[in-house]
């Protein structure tokens, strides 16, 4: 697999996506964010995006250059139709305007729908933060495919429906959640089936319902498992919640819409933290409680506890060093492309 720098890697995204049409600010915004999350370590919502959100261009299925509007406003609050633009961009408008309205209301949360894939979460709750803010934000997939069974059933009826949290402190890295209420993100079976490896059991069920280690399974009439193994009820019902915020307060629905067209429906939401206790006082006690949460004595055979957001902050660090692995097949297709824009020499990607 090569090993690929990050900033090589965010040209390489960029160039491709500004050739299939996208300006170069969407361009930009939608590599940069993928190789974010590569940076993170989440890689199934890295670079191995790319060609997938350019076959969604071909397809019609996003358009570079849409218009972003508001629907609905209130001091407080904002309804955005994103016209099926790259849901990175959109989103992160969106979440510059809430936090903006936040500045002078001290709370504020908007809706977003109509836009393609956001990524890694937790790329809008971070923009919060900067801004002394605590930032939610849930993603649901509208009325595009589902993909996890609910609690104690076997057919797909619910999206992935992540949840983030950040939080503004005075650690040196960022205190945030960022996690799918599924097993696990749908991207990473599909990094299994690249990567030709087994997936732990409790993440799939076969189209029978069988548990099944083998990723392949999932495509052929399989579902993703909610959160929790066992008491996987409690993810199935988180879960819900993101889809009622994001599916229904949007107006997107639930269940499945022919087309199959992915459709991001996002709810966020700030809080100016200034507005309930000196935002001083409150990064500092964020970064006690971590170093508290931290100091725990490790059970046995655990390496230590980790407060949420560190272990991204931890392979950020190391790959920004050591350059990001990538799949032999997503490098592949990345190659083709490169060929198929005339940009291979450009690249070095020949
Ligand atoms: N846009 C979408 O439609 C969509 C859908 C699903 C997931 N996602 C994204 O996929 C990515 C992966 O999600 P996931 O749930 O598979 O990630 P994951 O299972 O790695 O969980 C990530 C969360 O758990 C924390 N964490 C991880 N290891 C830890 C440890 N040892 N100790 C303490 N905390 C730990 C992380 O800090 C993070 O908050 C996220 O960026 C998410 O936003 C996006």
């Amino acid at each position: 697999m090569p090993i690929v720098q990050a900033d090589r890697l965010t040209r390489i995204g960029t160039a491709l996506l500004r050739a299939a049409g996208a300006s170069d600010e969407e361009a930009r915004a939608v590599a940069i964010g993928c190789v974010n999350a590569n940076l993170a370590g989440h890689d199934s919502h890295g670079i191995i995006a790319i060609p997938t959100y350019i076959d969604r261009i071909k397809a019609g299925h996003i358009v570079p250059g849409a218009k972003w509007t508001i629907v609905q406003e209130s001091p407080t609050t904002t309804v955005i139709d994103g016209h099926w633009g790259f849901g990175f961009h959109v989103n992160a408008k969106a979440m510059a305007l809430t936090i903006e309205k936040a500045r002078t209301a001290n709370v504020a949360a908007c809706t977003v729908f109509r836009q393609s894939h956001v990524g890694r979460l937790a790329a809008y709750p971070l923009m919060a933060i900067e801004a002394g803010m605590i930032g939610i934000a849930t993603a649901d997939s509208g009325r595009s495919p589902k993909i996890v069974a609910p609690f104690g059933g076997r057919e797909a009826r619910l999206g992935t429906n992540p949840i983030s949290i950040a939080v503004p402190s005075d650690l040196g890295a960022p205190f945030y959640l960022d996690m799918a209420t599924s097993a696990v993100a749908a991207g990473k079976i599909a990094l299994a089936v690249s990567r030709n490896e087994e997936i732990p059991t409790g993440w799939i069920v076969d189209s029978e319902g069988r548990h099944t280690t083998d990723p392949r399974e999932y495509k052929k009439g399989g579902a993703l498992l909610p959160l929790g193994g066992s008491e996987g009820y409690k993810g199935s019902g988180l879960a819900a919640m993101v889809e009622v915020l994001c599916g229904l307060l949007t107006g997107l629905g639930f269940g499945v819409e022919p087309t199959g067209r992915h459709n991001d429906g996002c709810f966020m939401a700030v809080f100016n933290v200034a507005a309930f206790r000196p935002l001083k006082d409150f990064k500092k006690e964020v970064a006690e409680f971590a170093r508290y949460l931290k100091s725990t004595p490790p059970s046995e055979g655990s390496t230590g506890v980790f407060y949420p957001g560190e272990v991204e902050h931890i392979r950020e660090r190391e790959r920004r060093i050591s350059g990001i692995e990538i799949e032999d097949a997503t490098w592949d297709k990345l190659r083709a492309l490169a060929g198929e824009y005339k940009l291979a020499a450009e690249l070095d990607l020949k």
